[in-house]
């Protein structure tokens, strides 16, 4: 028995990665219904093999839907999320439109999958990209030794940022290549090739940006800590596709390093990559592609009580957005709930 399943922004970045993640789990999908805006109408993206049409998001396009998959930007699951509930889906939405509402659980699979059998408005929110690869890594380390703090700094992939900032790094190295002049940017502030952006969203009146307090706020939500000290730089830097995050850790009771591989190497979702001494250690480049958090460099941090430090790296696409949540889905489905 499978399911209709409808992907809203199919056409994007993350849509995409759902269309091949669904594929590749095979996750028992009956009818794949892609939805993008009145621009895309038309177009065909392949699935399963079969050439797929896709059609303009309106209010009867939830018609006998059971999952709902929501890439599309803030606004247009704020409009159409609950239609697609009212419709009898169960929305798993990737935008940060309902993350922080106390009636919308926030799951990664890894850390709360049982938060996502209580949702009153049939809407489960998928986190923030650079938060859930954070806190698979956490979550086995803060089980065993309770966070006291986390100082985080990303170094975000421009696939975060959707199909255009792809573009608009591949066209600045185009230009660079040829000896022309930077091409405005319009994704990004200033252009990225070359370069780091300490901006990622909007600043705020504290001075944090949107990216950093989405760490903060959803951080504490996963892990159930309301008051947890996190604190939070994201980065723009020119790869294309996986976050790569420098993790500053304080613990409440001493964690050894040894003990912390030895849990991170049996941790769900997790692979450990920590060998310095052979110059391995988990790189983008070969974390874009793949379905695990990836964490190495793990090492005491002797300035404070209880410290370690680890890099943090996934694909940002996969288990930063697309692969998060289809195994969400796919929890929803083993447990009886679609
Ligand atoms: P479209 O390709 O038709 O613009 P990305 O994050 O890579 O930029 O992708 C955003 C996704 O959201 C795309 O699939 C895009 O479709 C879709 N989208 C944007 N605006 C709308 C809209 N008004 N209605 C439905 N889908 C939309």
């Amino acid at each position: 028995m499978g399911y209709k399943v409808a992907v809203v922004g199919a056409t994007g970045a993350v849509g995409r990665e759902m269309l091949r993640v669904l594929e590749q789990r095979r996750f028992p999908v009956d009818e794949l219904v892609p939805l993008a805006s009145a621009r895309s109408a038309g177009q065909s993206l392949e699935f399963r093999g079969e050439r797929l049409t896709v059609r303009a998001l309106d209010r009867q396009s939830f018609t006998g839907v059971k999952v709902a998959l929501f890439s599309a930007g803030g606004p247009i699951s704020r409009d159409y999320a609950p239609t697609a509930a009212g419709a009898g889906a169960v929305v798993i939405d990737n935008t940060s439109a309902f993350r922080l509402d106390p009636q919308v659980p926030l799951v990664v699979p890894e850390v709360n999958a049982e938060a996502a059998r209580q949702r009153p408005k049939g809407i489960i929110a998928n986190p923030n990209c650079s938060t859930i690869q954070m806190v698979v890594a956490l979550a086995p380390l803060h089980r065993e030794a309770t966070l006291r703090r986390i100082v985080v700094a990303t170094y975000q992939a421009v696939a975060g940022a959707g199909q255009r900032a792809i573009e608009e790094l591949s066209q600045q190295a185009r230009a660079w290549a040829a000896g022309q002049p930077d091409p405005a940017p319009s994704v990004f502030p200033h252009p990225i090739l070359f370069d780091c952006v300490p901006q990622i969203g909007d600043f705020r009146p504290d001075g944090d940006t949107v990216e950093e307090r989405k760490m903060i706020d959803e951080t504490r939500k996963i892990l159930g800590e309301p008051t947890l000290r996190v604190s939070a730089t994201t980065v723009r830097v020119p790869v294309m596709v996986g976050h790569s995050e420098a993790i500053n850790l304080e613990f409440e009771r001493p964690l050894s390093v040894a003990r912390a591989r030895e849990l991170l190497s049996t941790a769900p979702g997790v692979v450990l990559v920590d060998d310095p001494a052979q110059r391995r250690y988990p790189l983008a480049r070969q974390a874009a592609g793949t379905d695990p958090v990836y964490v190495g460099r793990v090492r005491l941090d002797a300035s404070v009580e209880h410290g370690l430090n680890l890099w943090v790296v996934a694909d940002n696409l996969r288990k930063g957005a697309a692969l998060n949540a289809v195994q969400i889905a796919e929890y929803l489905a083993q447990h009886g709930e679609l």
